[in-house]
């Protein structure tokens, strides 16, 4: 069947209050452990968006118990403790999301029986050495392509149980710090994982919400084995920055815009595109600082204003890793340069994003410099309208929608990848473009 084109017109302004979405990172990992607990958890605000999904599908096939509450976002999940996961009978697939692999990845390698898991053509083109690597070290016993490089991956039992680890990564990754950190539960001795710079930090808050003391100093955390989880009957999942970007930056270069984003984390691991927008001059108040467990959330009011260029550094990537298309965006609209540095990260996300950025955009009429890790942008650019490939990335597609609503309009190809984190974006877009004066 043909895949429909979608086409953006331009929007004159955008209005409107809207609450944003579940986090998708907290979603795999709020579904995860509470798959290892042995009392019911339930989980509001859950993101039941494909990627999210395909964890569940995953920890169903290993014998957990999920209940998706019809009509809500809510899930009711009952696991059989930290021993109790079920050898799956077939392959447990990843679909698109490189969070279920490489953190499922890290349970796995300490289960007592065999799993295959697998992913889709873009999963399957993503390094998994990278966890393969550490896991390995801890007594993991898993083989994958090309050298257990790439999935699908074979999980065999390990000999014994796995051994602690003192790990240092080589990348600042979430993903390979949690695949750690969830192996470690299972370990004989404790495990210590430093970062080159510091990256989300959600398995540690989550695991604390589950009564694993997570022991951090700087850039390392040190885990602990446990018996068992002490699970939450309840969890609460903030609304996913990642997503609410995309109306930031939008409301900030579309005149005459106001929209106020409700139930948003701010998680200071995640808060960069907040620091990087308002140093361009964003005109962006965070309200009614309040928790949502232990990850901290607020309402976001933006305007829309005049923006000046910025240079990102390494070290601050980590904290907007996932921004940085929409942020290209941004930086177009900007006076002066804006230059992203030590991000070559973005080359091995869902598609290679700053070739995809640079190319994509490049079609609008944008000149981008793209370089071995970041983009050079000088703005402010005029931009026409014209066909946008999203090569089947959710934040590719997402962020060519911001720049035609902004410009001249866009056509997106392959438009329905937004489902992986954000389904209803597009039905969001429309809503606030009603909104408008
Ligand atoms: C994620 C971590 C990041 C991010 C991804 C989600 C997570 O990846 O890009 O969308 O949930 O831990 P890396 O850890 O590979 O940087």
């Amino acid at each position: 069947m043909k895949k429909q084109n979608r086409i953006i017109k331009p929007a004159k302004a955008l209005s409107g209050t809207i609450s944003i979405p579940g986090d998708k990172s907290v979603s795999h990992r709020s579904i995860m452990l509470s798959g290892l607990a042995n009392t019911s958890v339930t989980i509001n605000n859950f993101l039941h968006a494909q990627d999210c999904l395909s964890t569940v599908a995953c920890m169903k096939a290993m014998g957990v118990n999920v209940e998706i509450v019809a009509g809500s976002q809510q899930l009711k999940v009952t696991g059989n403790g930290l021993f109790g996961l079920q050898e799956p009978t077939d392959i447990l697939d990843a679909g698109n999301s490189g969070t279920t692999l490489r953190l499922l990845s890290g349970i796995l390698a300490a289960q007592p029986f065999f799993s295959v898991m697998t992913g889709d053509a873009s999963l399957r083109k993503r390094p998994m050495g990278r966890v393969i690597t550490p896991l390995s070290q801890m007594g993991a016993r898993i083989a994958g392509r090309e050298s257990a490089r790439y999935a699908p991956l074979a999980i065999m039992p390990p000999n014994g149980s796995l051994q602690g680890i003192d790990y240092i990564m080589p990348v600042a990754s979430a993903q390979i710090k949690s695949a750690i950190m969830l192996a470690a539960l299972f370990a004989n001795s404790p495990s210590r994982i430093t970062e080159p710079y510091p990256s989300r930090d959600h398995s540690e808050c989550m695991l604390e919400s589950f009564g694993v003391p997570v022991a951090r100093s700087g850039n390392t955390v040190i885990v602990n084995p446990v018996k068992e989880l002490n699970a939450p009957t309840v969890l609460d999942v903030p609304g996913d920055i990642s997503s609410a970007a995309f109306w930031l930056v939008a409301a900030t270069i579309i005149p005459g815009s106001e929209i106020t984003l409700t139930g948003v984390g701010i998680n200071p691991t995640r808060t960069g595109i907040l620091d990087v927008l308002a140093e361009m001059g964003a005109d962006i108040a965070v309200k009614n600082q309040r928790w949502s467990g232990k990850e901290p959330i607020a309402d976001i009011t933006v305007r829309s204003s005049d923006l000046k260029g910025v240079t990102l550094d390494v070290e601050i990537i980590p904290r907007l890793i996932d921004e940085i298309p929409v942020l290209a965006v941004a930086a177009l609209f900007a006076r002066g340069k804006t230059v992203i540095r030590g991000a070559e990260e973005l080359r091995v996300k869902e598609t290679d994003r700053l070739a995809a950025v640079a190319a994509e955009l490049g079609k609008l009429g944008a000149q981008l410099e793209e370089t071995p890790d970041g983009l050079v942008i000088e703005g402010p650019q005029k931009l026409n309208f014209a066909q946008c490939h999203s090569h089947d990335d959710h934040r590719m597609a997402m962020a060519a929608a911001v720049a035609g609503l902004a410009s001249q309009g866009v056509e997106i190809i392959e438009p329905d990848c937004v489902a992986i984190s954000y389904p209803d974006f597009y039905t969001v877009l429309e809503a606030l473009r009603m909104h408008s004066r």
